[in-house]
């Protein structure tokens, strides 16, 4: 959302039902409430979601939100910048909505937010992580190799493996959840972030 044209405007309502009914001021009043609702606001909707994965376990020894935070905290002690931490904080975050398609979502939340790179990781890691058990499913565990001349192929690959795939230990150290709400909340007001569709 841009920042409104005029600085009159104050948090009201607008004049229309109908949007095509929209007026100048109407569209200012809108962008006022979005800029005061934005970004510490997205940050704590973000962090809500993570802890939507709280609970369930599917069978694993660890549930997803377990899960989530080894996988920042492995990132951070690899010396990742704060985008891959965050990235691998928040890969899984559309699971609970979208298990079949959860990279999906999850690289659409970050995509103003991160490099090209980082959303094609975040994309394409479910494709990937099938790496380590579609064949026991009867699937082809190189499914990925469609993307095997992609410049990104070999990112990808290695984030399943180092934050991904080795993330399900009960017994590891990860960080509380606490420890990554500062990076999350100055990750969602970067100022540099592109408006998407
Ligand atoms: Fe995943
Ligand atoms: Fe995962």
């Amino acid at each position: 959302m841009q920042k409104a044209s005029t600085d009159t405007a104050s948090l009201e309502t607008v004049s229309f039902v109908h949007m095509e009914d929209m007026t100048a001021e109407d569209a200012a009043i809108i962008a006022n409430h979005y800029e005061a609702h934005d970004s510490e606001d997205t940050a704590t909707q973000v962090l809500r979601l993570l802890s939507e994965l709280k609970g369930p376990t599917f069978g694993y020894q660890i549930d997803r939100f377990r899960h989530s935070l080894q996988c920042a905290t492995r990132a951070l002690r690899n010396g990742e910048p704060d985008e891959m931490v965050v990235a691998a904080l928040l890969h899984d975050v559309g699971e609970p909505v979208a298990p079949w398609n959860h990279s999906a979502v999850a690289a659409e939340i970050l995509k103003p937010y991160v490099e090209a790179r980082t959303y094609w990781i975040v994309r394409h890691h479910g494709l990937f992580q099938g790496y380590y058990y579609f064949h026991l499913e009867g699937r082809d565990r190189n499914a990925r190799d469609i993307y095997r001349d992609h410049e990104w192929f070999d990112d990808c690959v290695t984030f399943c493996r180092e934050y991904d795939q080795n993330c399900f230990e009960p017994d590891y150290d990860e960080l509380p959840v606490e420890e990554f709400e500062p990076l999350v909340t100055e990750f969602f007001a970067n100022e540099s972030k592109t408006p998407g569709s």
